[in-house]
């Protein structure tokens, strides 16, 4: 049986990673977890956090996977390095690809971030793009109101602009050249947010420079997907499943019309 790449975070955010994983290495089969009965981990402790976090890795282990991958910021600050003391295969997450992508992007090196509660109190953007290049000047601000209007799938409309205006406001008035999208889950809104922020801004995801990592780390490790079978991906998700399909069905039409998937609702929790 083909080996996975597991990739998880607190709800639909990380599908924006597998959405990009996909695109790049469509023969990989993914298992996704989403915590969406306890999302968003945001303002949650992050002891909680990295609790959660061991729990699911725990779970995902069972099946075997190749490679984890944490594609929650949040979950990346707090708990990458006692999930890579803790289980044998390589483990990412989505941070040092985020700051990577900023790095060579920006051309007057100020950025701006945005994120959770908890990712921006970490200060893990900022220590990773100051450890690329020093004389980084960063920006940063929590926007705690965006992760559940992204849960809710409410990618549009009058109220999710507000919420983005409203959230954008302290770093509309620097002069950063690019805003790192800090959060998985924003990616979602990054067509309103760039309406927020202007054409001068270059929107930063870091989808792109993870899905690249992961296939750089497999093809070093000789263990890239060789054959030409079509992958039976696994969703998983702790709460309601409904809508979770529905966004996950509509976030990755393109990339899953002729992939199967098995959808399962674990009872670990
Ligand atoms: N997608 C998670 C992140 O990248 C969202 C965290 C949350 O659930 O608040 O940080």
């Amino acid at each position: 049986m083909q080996q996975a790449i597991a990739i998880l975070d607190s709800g639909v955010g990380g599908l924006t990673v597998v959405k990009e994983v996909m695109r790049q290495l469509p023969q990989e089969k993914i298992i996704y977890f989403g915590d969406t009965a306890r999302a968003p981990y945001g303002s949650r402790h992050p002891e909680e956090v990295n609790l959660f976090t061991t729990q699911i890795v725990d779970y995902l282990i069972q099946y075997s996977p190749k490679m984890l991958v944490i594609a929650c910021n949040t979950a990346t600050a707090v708990a990458l390095e006692d999930i890579r003391k803790r289980v044998s295969v390589p483990v990412i997450g989505v941070i040092s690809p985020g700051a990577r992508a900023a790095i060579k992007t920006t051309r007057s090196g100020i950025v701006g971030i945005i994120g959770t509660v908890g990712t921006i109190r970490s200060g893990a953007y900022e220590q990773a793009l100051k450890s690329i290049s020093p004389g980084t000047t960063v920006y940063s601000h929590a926007c705690p109101q965006l992760v559940p209007i992204v849960e809710s799938g409410n990618f549009d409309g009058p109220d999710t602009m507000k919420a983005i205006e409203d959230s954008l406001t302290e770093l509309r008035s620097k002069p950063i050249d690019c805003l790192v999208l800090g959060c998985t889950h924003y990616p979602f809104l990054s067509g309103l947010i760039g309406e927020v922020v202007g054409r001068d801004v270059s929107l930063i995801s870091s989808a792109d420079e993870t899905a690249r990592e992961i296939s750089t780390i497999l093809y070093h490790q000789h263990m890239l997907v060789t054959n030409n079978e079509t992958p039976i991906h696994q969703f998983f998700c702790s709460g309601e499943p409904i809508l979770f399909k529905q966004i996950t069905t509509n976030w990755l039409r393109e990339q899953i019309q002729d992939t199967p998937i098995v959808w399962q609702v674990p009872n670990f929790l």
